[in-house]
């Protein structure tokens, strides 16, 4: 292991990366002095230093590096027990000059004399390679790669500026950042994993590591990014696809997949800092009935507590929450409450949370043991030590009371910690947490190492708690702040943005990355936090966040109303219209939910996710700045809101493949061969679809996958409320035409014992004319349709009968423009129809 005296341009930049002082030693693994073959992989020695590299999968790599013989602790916060356990044989492959190994998808080489490794495709491309040896820099280290001119980097959370994070550099540690703005850094989570695209190969990293850390792609070093932390292990993942969906789907293998969330927590939500009353609470829930504005929840923010405190109540304002609550539930409505993790510090109160905490001794401490003492919203306040599986198991149990009384959800907000009147806007580093967790060495860590995981193990303690108090209900826990595997506990919002229409436009590029980064059940304050929103913004927001995967209006304290109602008439008319369609597309979504909770494919996705060679180079059609704010929801709906929404001028929609439909008219988008732009083919990409289109404040252009078969359901005023009518399956004929739909309880675990509902379908467009199979109902669960109306795009019959398989009847046809229907009696046995 050389000491390293590097060039005076080449050392700053490290330690600009790092923030570590000039004094430490400079050293770097850059020299093979032994190896050792594993099973699984190689350990490498660069004298006292170690690299050992082991598959866990055939295409997924792990590298673990320490200045000393002892490697990390083999503890993650992050990654699950079964993924870092996970091993699979791999074959040496050593030469004079490399020492390495191969699994059946890549190669791994790293070069004797230099320590720099290269991963490999078994085709031989080059995935990713060492542009100089790993760096240490006293306890602080840095990876840098060669970074070729076409690839493109994704992740990194809601991390702000352009989806593509090429040319940016992040700091990852968990910041209030009140009113951010687009190039704002860092803002409130932490996910240390990208996802590399090149070509239409893509592969994932991730950084396991809670330190503050940071990644820089080529904005420091042209062609060279980099990624390292100040401190804590060298702890790596390197995954492959090449399809970038492998890629999530792998990520998801190591760090989890998001819960299936409880229905309703699709449906609409209305919130504001504070509705501060019982009377106003009412007012609004009565407001959004009589008004038939769809909604399924409201939310108390911090004024419905006692002096702020977490897991109290002023009973001045909310004279009777108890039954508050109740005519909330009988109206169809949720209530989430803001349980922030602060615990007023109110000795000798009567103020449970305190006592019994001090009594557990459940609070961080300061370096001399006394309790650390930090002011937010209730003043002087002290702070759980969540590093401890004792302490979240007592927080938990806070929430007995409020679970009882029948709130349905619940908030963790202010967890990054954010702590007032303090220049960092958090608790000093040399705080003390005691990391007491099954899986890792019991022990004391500072606050330097924990910041960035402590509002995820804040969401965790409140996730297990609520499971512990009603095991066979689904929580719904929200936070702001979190880390990597946060996802497993708690569905997020990107905090507090501002009630602009460049907010609006970062909404998209946020909750993709979240989506990338396993954060799917996610959404931003819709009509921004920070501000009152135009009329327009916030007609626009609505009509957007429809299709996201939470929709929650929300604002802070102090700003105007916000309410979809505001603004008049014909602006809640707009309004109500798009979130209407949300709930007549319920079927859609919540089957999109159910697939996430698999997979961990988000539900808001990057068009390159599911198109990733949709151009002739195959670069990520998203980073066209044409194409920018468009995104998909699930694989088959397509939104595509203007690139800068508060222009008026037309715009081209870019599509990711040929067969497009308009979501409203059911009419066909367009000729496959059209072309980009003026017409002319563009050297980077070739011919695209593409459809102009005039802005207009009423409309929100969305498209359908041709091949898709959507599920609709009849309106609803709340996902309480049990559709009447037949369920609608919308075929828009084309390629690969086929659709899924899940239907459970939506609120308990019972799906696990088989009582859900899931039906495939699919249909054929051949010489004959059009066959259609509606699959059997799997899973014991009850459908609530006895009909299914089958409406048909893009193809029209000659024959207005439709034959109904295995029976001589036939059922009339109904024609419309675009469109043709049938309405056929599903008894869960499956149906098959021809349309000729
Ligand atoms: C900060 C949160 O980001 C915001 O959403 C909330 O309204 C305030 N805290 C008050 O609780």
């Amino acid at each position: 292991m050389a000491h390293r005296f590097f060039a005076s341009l080449c050392c700053s930049l490290f330690l600009s990366f790092t923030g570590v002082a000039a004094s430490a030693q400079s050293t770097a693994f850059d020299h093979i002095t032994q190896t050792h073959a594993l099973p699984n992989g190689v350990d490498l020695r660069d004298g006292a230093a170690r690299m050992e590299i082991t598959a866990l999968r055939d295409n997924v790599l792990r590298i673990r590096i320490s200045q000393t013989e002892q490697l990390p602790e083999d503890a993650s916060w992050a990654v699950l027990d079964s993924a870092r356990h996970s091993t699979v044989s791999v074959t040496a492959e050593n030469s004079d000059a490399t020492v390495g190994f191969a699994t059946r998808w890549l190669r791994v080489a790293v070069e004797r004399n230099t320590g720099r490794m290269t991963i490999r495709d078994r085709d031989g491309n080059v995935l990713q390679q060492d542009a100089r040896p790993v760096e240490f820099h006293g306890n602080a280290f840095r990876f840098y790669k060669t970074m070729p001119l076409d690839e493109h980097y994704f992740g990194l959370g809601d991390k702000t500026g352009p989806l593509d994070r090429r040319d940016q550099a992040f700091t990852l540690w968990n910041t209030d950042a009140y009113g951010f703005q687009e190039s704002t850094d860092p803002i409130y989570k932490s996910i240390p994993y990208f996802m590399g695209f090149r070509s239409g190969r893509a592969f994932g990293v991730l950084m396991d590591n809670t330190w503050r850390s940071s990644f820089d792609f080529g904005k420091q070093l042209r062609d060279v990014y980099s990624y390292g932390a100040e401190n804590g292990p060298l702890d790596c993942y390197f995954f492959y696809g090449p399809d970038p969906k492998q890629v999530v789907e792998t990520y998801a293998w190591l760090t989890g997949t998001p819960p299936l969330p409880p229905l309703w927590t699709l449906g609409f939500q209305q919130s504001r800092y504070s509705y501060d009353s019982q009377a106003r609470v009412m007012q609004i829930a009565d407001r959004l009935r009589s008004d038939q504005i769809p909604a399924d929840a409201i939310y108390l923010d911090i004024d419905y507590q006692y002096k702020n405190r977490p897991f109290t109540v002023d009973k001045q304002r909310f004279p009777d929450f108890s039954g508050m609550v109740q005519q909330l539930k009988a109206k169809h409505f949720h209530v989430v409450a803001i349980t922030d993790l602060h615990i007023a510090k109110a000795p000798g109160e009567d103020y449970r949370p305190y006592d019994t905490g001090m009594a557990g001794d459940e609070f961080v401490k300061n370096p001399d043991g006394s309790v650390y003492t930090g002011v937010v919203w209730p003043g002087p306040s002290v702070f759980p030590d969540f590093t401890r599986q004792q302490t979240r198991a007592w927080w938990g149990g806070l929430y007995h009371d409020f679970y009882h009384l029948g709130i349905a959800g619940f908030w963790n907000d202010m967890n990054e910690p954010a702590i007032f009147e303090t220049p960092t806007k958090t608790m000093p580093l040399d705080v003390v947490h005691r990391i007491e967790e099954p899986g890792f060495t019991k022990r004391t860590a500072t606050h330097a190492e924990i910041h960035n995981v402590y509002g995820m193990q804040n969401t965790r303690g409140t996730f297990e708690g609520l499971l512990r108090l009603e095991p066979n209900q689904r929580p719904f826990v929200l936070t702001r702040a979190s880390y990597a595997g946060g996802q497993r506990y708690a569905a997020t919002w990107t905090g507090d943005n501002s009630s602009t229409w460049n907010h609006l436009r970062l909404t998209t590029p946020m909750l993709e990355n979240l989506g990338l980064s396993g954060f799917a059940f996610s959404g931003a304050d819709v009509g921004g936090f920070a501000g009152t929103p135009q009329k327009d913004l916030l007609t626009k927001w609505l009509e957007v966040a429809a299709f996201q995967p939470i929709d929650r209006d929300h604002t802070e304290k102090n700003s105007g109303d916000q309410e979809p109602w505001v603004g008049g008439a014909d602006a809640e008319a707009i309004r109500r219209r798009y979130i209407e369609e949300r709930y007549r597309l319920m079927p859609y979504l919540y089957t999109l939910a159910e697939e996430t909770s698999r997979t961990g494919l988000p539900m808001v996705r990057p068009l390159f996710l599911e198109f990733p060679d949709a151009l002739p180079d195959r670069h990520p059609i998203d980073v066209d700045a044409s194409a920018s704010q468009e995104f998909l929801l699930g694989p088959d709906l397509l939104i595509a809101g203007a690139p800068f929404p508060d222009k008026m001028d037309d715009y081209d929609v870019e599509f990711p493949s040929a067969q497009w439909y308009n979501y409203w008219t059911g009419e066909k988008v367009g000729k496959p061969a059209a072309l980009k732009g003026n017409g002319q083919p563009q050297s980077s990409s070739g011919p695209v679809l593409t459809t102009r289109v005039r802005p207009d404040l009423a409309t929100l252009p969305v498209f359908v996958r041709g091949g898709t078969i959507l599920p609709l359901a009849p309106l609803t005023q709340s996902t309480m409320d049990t559709p009447q009518g037949p369920l609608t399956l919308r075929i828009y004929t084309g390629d690969h035409c086929h659709g899924s739909l899940y239907l459970d309880d939506g609120t308990t675990y019972n799906y696990r014992r088989g009582e859900y509902l899931r039906m495939d379908s699919s249909c054929q467009l051949n010489s004959t004319g059009l066959e259609v199979h509606l699959g059997p109902h799997q899973g014991s669960y009850p459908a609530w349709w006895k009909e299914v109306r089958i409406e048909v795009y893009g193809w029209s019959p000659q024959k207005d009968q439709v034959a109904v398989q295995s029976s001589t009847a036939t059922l009339p046809l109904e024609k419309s423009v675009n469109c043709v229907s049938v309405t056929v009696p599903d008894n869960g046995r499956g149906v098959d129809l021809q349309f000729r």
